[in-house]
């Protein structure tokens, strides 16, 4: 068995921040991931990192648009700390070393970007993410901080007392994808859960094919509380064919969506009257989608996002990444014709649920950037605030986990105070479909047993389950279960959603859950086996659908990204509270607790929400 302090699961943005600051604390810290830290999906973040950096901007003002974008849906005590640690935390970063984009005047550059009241988004050209990877990767390398880098972890190893909130984490299980090993790992602080997006519930998508949502899917199946989990955003500007993200930053320079008419349809149908291009993802979304659907689309499928104009001197300096993405992957040139873009699943809003330390309701369970939900993004996240989430939060994660004595937390975590049970009509029976049981330390109570214990027996517990994985001969296929999931929430949880095909769904996942009972692994070999691997996350992806589809079909109003066809308002009087949901002896059950819109100095009273 290994043993740290401090064990993060995932070399992300938010891991890597989460491992400075732990071991800036002074703890032994350790990272554990399925990916080479620098192949990390923050890689792939393009726009940029929202801070209020120059005069006439404020944290105030960051925070105010970022409460409207949420929809007054995000916590004031965690918006109000992002805005307030971004500017501190992006500085941070250039002195490592950053390459940003510069003005002439050697300032860092800033460029608008949706729903934003300032110009405040800092970047480095397109490539914003992939900079920031490697600038912390070399500081991660500095301290020398332990990386098992292509180690799966498949498991929490949780004690089992009835509450969660009594609960203890005691480390993890991985699985060694170089040799097949399966080994426990003791955490004696905490274990930092930072595993990032789950955009592979989907199958059009921004997100890595290793975007498969297992942070959320552990610590739900451990007894942590999972929110607001229906948000989803679908990002306005995607290609067509396969999904690769074109970023906001082409509209924050400029660039204009047309129709099939060319019409701007922006301004020319209402959509977003002051902002035009720039109003929120949700809103671009939606008016994109309400184009193809009114027969102004082009090809019946997309409309056209044009930054020609903008020319190819400012276009190769601010955007290069832009033009290679767009040849390679749709085979236009932008310096010369218009992209093809729709909609695409980018980001989940919601996640595990922490306060505004990254602790869960579990003791020495943590969790930062994408796969948690503090929660800063509410019902639609601005673009520009997940790199700030990553870095502000993980950081903060970091540093309580490693000991340092920090102001309590404003935010509750698990069944605290007022918080209201509730129930969904689902059509079919929700959970685990016989495989039995959640991921505490199965096999009999653990309360008693040492941390230690705790982790050997989640360890003999998993390798009991991947042996069987490995010894069925025969049956069904990950590939077949994931893709009808993928499809089902394609088509019936997207921008767009109504009552019978949100049933629908669930169907499908029921019947996929049925499926996986036969799931087998082809491929029986222990090194690289991605079939293993594959299956093992297809798991998780079924679970994280049917919290998506739970949440959507309960939530029965209209919300930032969560629009529904029968409530075509927000419903503040009954619906300004969070969307939670426990594992339960294998089955999900729901429940709310409210929205917290007093911050420091004001409370964001939820006003409508135009751009
Ligand atoms: O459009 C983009 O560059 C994405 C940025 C974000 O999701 O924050």
């Amino acid at each position: 068995m290994y043993e740290h302090d401090v064990i993060v699961v995932g070399a992300g943005g938010a891991g890597l921040r989460a491992a400075i600051a732990a071991h800036e604390e002074g703890a032994d810290v350790a990272i554990v991931s399925k990916l080479h830290p620098v192949r990390s999906h923050t890689g792939a973040a393009e726009g940029g990192i929202n801070a209020a950096l120059r005069e006439g901007d404020s944290w105030e003002d960051h925070a105010y648009d970022t409460m409207k974008g949420s929809d007054y849906l995000g916590d004031a005590p965690a918006v109000e700390t992002l805005c307030k640690d971004s500017p501190k935390e992006t500085i941070q970063l250039e002195h490592w070393g950053m390459a940003f984009s510069r003005d002439d005047d050697g300032r860092v550059s800033q460029r608008p970007f949706g729903g934003l009241s300032f110009p405040r988004t800092t970047y480095a050209g397109a490539e914003t993410g992939h900079q920031l990877l490697h600038t912390m990767y070399e500081q991660l390398v500095k301290r020398g901080i332990k990386v098992y880098d292509e180690w799966h972890v498949t498991r929490l190893a949780v004690s089992d007392e009835d509450d969660p909130e009594d609960r203890t984490c005691h480390g993890i299980v991985a699985y060694d994808v170089q040799t097949g090993k399966i080994e426990g790992f003791r955490a004696r602080n905490g274990v930092i859960l930072a595993t990032g997006g789950l955009g592979q519930v989907y199958d059009h998508t921004t997100n890595a094919v290793a975007n498969t949502g297992d942070g959320v899917a552990m610590a739900y199946r451990a007894g942590a509380p999972i929110e607001d989990m229906e948000f989803i955003q679908f990002h306005p500007t995607t290609l067509p064919s396969t999904g690769v993200l074109i970023t906001e930053g082409v509209r924050g320079e400029g660039g204009i969506l047309y129709n099939k008419h060319g019409e701007r349809f922006m301004f020319e149908y209402g959509y977003a009257n002051n902002l035009g291009e720039l109003a929120s993802r949700d809103v671009v979304s939606r008016a994109e989608l309400t184009e193809v659907n009114e027969g102004r689309g082009i090809e019946d499928e997309y409309v056209h996002l044009d930054m020609r104009h903008l020319g190819e001197e400012r276009i190769v300096d601010r955007l290069e990444n832009i033009i290679h993405l767009s040849e390679d992957f749709e085979g236009v040139n932008p310096l010369e014709a218009p992209m093809p873009v729709k909609p695409g699943q980018h980001y989940a809003m919601g996640g595990v649920e922490t306060d505004e330390n990254g602790e869960t309701c579990i003791t020495g369970l943590y969790a930062a950037g994408e796969c948690a939900c503090a929660s800063v993004h509410g019902g639609n996240r601005l673009g520009g605030n997940a790199l700030p989430e990553l870095i502000v939060f993980g950081k903060r994660a970091g540093h309580h986990a490693a000991g340092k004595d920090m102001k309590d937390a404003e935010i509750t975590t698990g069944k605290v105070g007022d918080y209201e049970p509730a129930d969904v009509e689902s059509p079919v029976q929700l959970g685990e479909a016989g495989l039995g049981g959640d991921a505490v330390a199965d096999g009999g109570a653990t309360a008693d047993l040492s941390g230690d214990e705790v982790v050997q027996r989640a360890l003999d517990d998993e390798r009991e389950t991947i042996e069987h994985l490995l010894e069925k001969e025969d049956g069904i296929q990950h590939a077949e279960i994931r893709e009808r999931v993928q499809k089902s929430m394609t088509e019936h949880v997207n921008v767009f959603r109504e009552e019978e095909a949100l049933k629908d769904a669930l169907r499908d996942i029921r019947e996929a859950r049925e499926l996986y009972q036969d799931v087998y692994v082809a491929d029986k070999s222990r090194t690289f086996n991605t079939d293993l691997l594959q299956t093992l996350e297809t798991r998780n992806i079924l679970d994280i659908a049917e919290s998506i589809t739970v949440g959507a079909l309960a939530r029965n109003e209209f919300r930032g990204a969560h629009w529904r066809k029968e409530y075509q308002e927000r419903r503040d009087e009954e619906w300004l509270k969070h969307t939670m949901l426990s594992w339960n002896d294998g089955e999900p059950e729901l429940w709310y607790k409210p929205v917290i819109l007093e911050g420091e100095n004001k409370t964001y009273e939820p006003k409508i929400r135009s751009y």
